[in-house]
């Protein structure tokens, strides 16, 4: 019997060079080494018919072109999957050359960066920040900042009420424990003054950050919910003036340039006297334009010298102790800096706004 080995192995080299996937080569891995009728499977299985002398000569050629053709199908195959980036069970495997894929990365919100800013230039100017809480209760948020019950300045804010807690005991320091002490979302951070001054004695310097809610309708630059930013400053001889240099040189580090301010006689009943707080218009300089309303000025903060009532309210004397206070939005601020003209897209969610920051 002729055995044509070197065409069984020409044969197979084509057939493997010309097999662009693992479906090819597994077929022609089973036309050469199949169980039943592998081509080579067949020379091997009639090794039995020859003669001894044949046979030693046929099966020993036969057995090294299986090898060799298992040594070819397994780097073929390797090649192959490496190509197609699979792994040994066919899955999808890691291709390490390929260009990685930048994971996605978050940043902090305008309004955090803004009140990090604010909180710093603060800092620098020895004031200490100090934080109260989101809920309040009625003493807190009205009558220790010299707001009775029927005052009319508590029409000034529109309040979101809390559900009294019928049993227990809600005792804060002003209101009677058990009495039914009013609990409401801060309209203002002006509590944090209180609370502040209960527990420390002047002189001091402090700020406090954060947020206020209020029932109000939004629109363009108001929001149900906002930031604000308290000032408080005590001590023997803190005045108006005090309260001017401070705010001016604030104003300039935070939009890097030099802002005037103004003050406008106001009301407020925790300060006396009270102001609202202008700033020049750092989109035109004073001149005027539609973020400004053409005014030059724009309305910044509520501010003023404490009421002796609210030190009373903390055991200070007011003989002694005199100091200002001041209370700004810290949308308005943000709204300025990166020219936004709608405050609502501060909490509306939206990358598109959010990814420019
Ligand atoms: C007050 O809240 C006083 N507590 C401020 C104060 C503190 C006065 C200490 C005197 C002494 P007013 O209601 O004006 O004041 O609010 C202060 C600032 O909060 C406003 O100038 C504005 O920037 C911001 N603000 C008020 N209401 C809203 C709102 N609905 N949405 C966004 N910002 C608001």
């Amino acid at each position: 019997m002729f055995t044509d080995l070197n065409g069984i192995k020409k044969r197979f080299l084509a057939d493997v060079e010309n097999a662009n996937d693992l479906t090819a080569l597994e077929g022609t891995s089973k036309k050469y080494l199949g169980v039943k009728r592998g081509e080579l499977t067949m020379v091997l299985r009639s090794l039995k018919d020859l003669s001894a002398s044949e046979r030693k000569k046929v099966g020993l050629k036969a057995n090294q072109l299986k090898r060799f053709m298992q040594e070819e199908f397994a780097r073929e195959e390797h090649s192959l999957r490496s190509k197609m980036k699979l792994d040994i069970r066919g899955r999808q495997g890691i291709d390490v050359t390929a260009p990685g894929k930048k994971p996605e990365r978050g940043h902090l919100h305008p309004l955090t960066r803004v009140l990090e800013d604010i909180e710093d230039i603060f800092e620098r100017m020895g004031f200490g920040v100090v934080l109260g809480p989101d809920i309040e209760t009625e003493f807190y948020n009205f009558d220790a900042l010299n707001i009775p019950k029927d005052h009319p300045a508590r029409d000034l804010w529109d309040t979101f009420w809390l559900k009294p807690v019928i049993g227990r005991r809600q005792g804060a320091k002003g209101g009677k424990p058990g009495k039914g002490q009013k609990f409401l979302l801060r309209t203002h951070t002006s509590p944090v003054q209180i609370r502040y001054m209960e527990t420390h004695e002047p002189p001091f310097r402090i700020i406090a950050p954060g947020r206020a809610f209020r029932h109000e309708a939004t629109d363009a630059s108001h929001h149900f919910n906002f930031y604000q930013v308290e000032g408080l400053m005590v001590g023997d001889a803190v005045s108006v003036a005090n309260f001017k240099s401070v705010i001016t040189s604030f104003y300039g580090a935070f939009f890097r340039k030099n802002v005037d301010i103004r003050l406008r006689p106001s009301y407020f009943p925790f300060v006396e006297p009270g102001f609202e707080v202008d700033m020049s218009c750092t989109n035109c300089n004073g001149k005027g334009c539609s973020s400004c309303s053409r005014r030059g000025w724009l309305e910044m903060m509520g501010a003023g010298m404490v009421h002796p009532n609210v030190f009373r309210a903390v055991g200070y004397n007011p003989k002694f102790v005199q100091g200002f206070a001041f209370g700004m939005g810290v949308e308005r601020l943000a709204m300025m800096r990166y020219k936004i003209d709608d405050i609502r897209l501060f909490y509306s969610g939206d990358l598109r706004f959010l990814k420019q920051f």
